[in-house]
């Protein structure tokens, strides 16, 4: 008997044993939003003024659905003050996280002083904001703008060196027109004044005109629809997006001539119609501008509802296509 009750013991202790093992095994093997609790992010994306702008929310929603994170997205249809309106309402839900691609530079230091106030940290992507105290925002993820202005500098720098335009003098200067994004915005401000930084002491190029298209397609033809009507004396035409730029493209065709050739097209964004346009010798110079911060947004936000502190500034790699490269190389862009 006694020996009995020692092994029935014995065999319940094993079986405890199993049932412990398993249970700590299925506790590692959990995937991570299960095992911890579900952040909630709320975003506030500017509109769909682009192919652009829908891949960029495309990605933002896609990573967070991969990374089991709740999002409460909100489209403020090119206003900010659906934008302020939409952030409010992400502090009253008190969401662990608010991020924000701010439509234009300024006016944002009341809403998040009301969110630094709830104690939820924001987080600025794709377009940066000029703030009176530096600590209203934890961080910022997405492109240089001033760099991408500088880049199409560049390329105009090598496309009319002096061997192959000898006459350009500041007399005789290459004749630039600037279409540029929307007014106010980071973007529209880096990209102009990359531009110049680029350009300066060449004294051999000048802008003849600037204007904002808002950085869309049906302005950028508009634009130039008008602009060439009185004047077809134009070298180069530096656009601020690809949307722009191919309204643009529509209305130069229209006008008799050839984009590409007679005039010199520089564009920002590098979604796949523009990649194409450059394959047929429309474009001559495409700076990208990467969309895809989805998944970097996930991570960040993640750190910061952890109480992590994230960088101040981090830009997404971004790439320089132009009529010298091997153009069959470049990788389908997705939108
Ligand atoms: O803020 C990024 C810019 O906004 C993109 O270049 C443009 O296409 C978009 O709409």
């Amino acid at each position: 008997m006694k020996k009995i009750l020692i092994l029935t013991g014995l065999l319940i202790l094993i079986a405890m044993g199993i049932i412990i093992f398993q249970f700590l095994q299925m506790e590692q093997t959990k995937p991570d939003n299960i095992m911890e609790e579900k952040i909630i992010i709320g975003f506030s994306q500017i509109g769909a003024e682009s192919a652009w702008r829908n891949r960029n929310s495309e990605s933002i929603k896609n990573a967070a659905t991969s990374a089991g994170v709740q999002l409460l997205f909100k489209d403020a249809e090119q206003k900010q003050e659906n934008q302020i309106q939409a952030l409010r309402s992400f502090i009253a839900y008190q969401v662990d996280v608010i991020a924000f691609v701010p439509i234009v530079e300024t006016g944002w230091d009341n809403i998040l002083r009301e969110a630094r106030a709830a104690g939820i940290p924001v987080l600025i992507t794709d377009r940066k904001i000029k703030t009176s105290e530096e600590k209203l925002y934890a961080g910022f993820i997405g492109t240089d703008s001033e760099e991408e202005g500088r880049n199409a500098a560049k390329f105009l720098l090598k496309k009319f060196s002096k061997a192959d335009y000898p006459d350009k003098s500041k007399k005789n200067p290459i004749r630039i027109v600037e279409i540029r994004g929307t007014e106010g915005s980071s973007p529209a401000e880096g990209r102009t004044a990359g531009f110049r930084q680029g350009l300066e002491g060449h004294q051999d190029f000048k802008i003849i005109y600037s204007t904002s298209g808002d950085f869309l397609r049906s302005k950028g033809y508009e634009i130039m629809s008008k602009y060439l009507d009185k004047n077809k004396k134009i070298d180069v035409i530096y656009s601020h997006n690809d949307g722009m730029t191919l309204g643009i493209i529509d209305a130069i065709h229209e006008h008799g001539l050839l984009p590409g050739k007679d005039i010199v097209i520089v564009t920002i964004d590098a979604e796949q119609a523009a990649i194409d346009a450059l394959k047929k010798g429309e474009i001559n110079c495409v700076l990208e501008c990467n969309p895809n911060t989805g998944p970097d947004i996930m991570s960040l936000s993640k750190k910061l509802a952890n109480g992590e502190s994230i960088p101040r500034f981090q830009h997404v790699h971004e790439e320089v296509f132009t009529e010298y490269d091997d153009l069959s190389s470049i990788a389908p862009r997705g939108y």
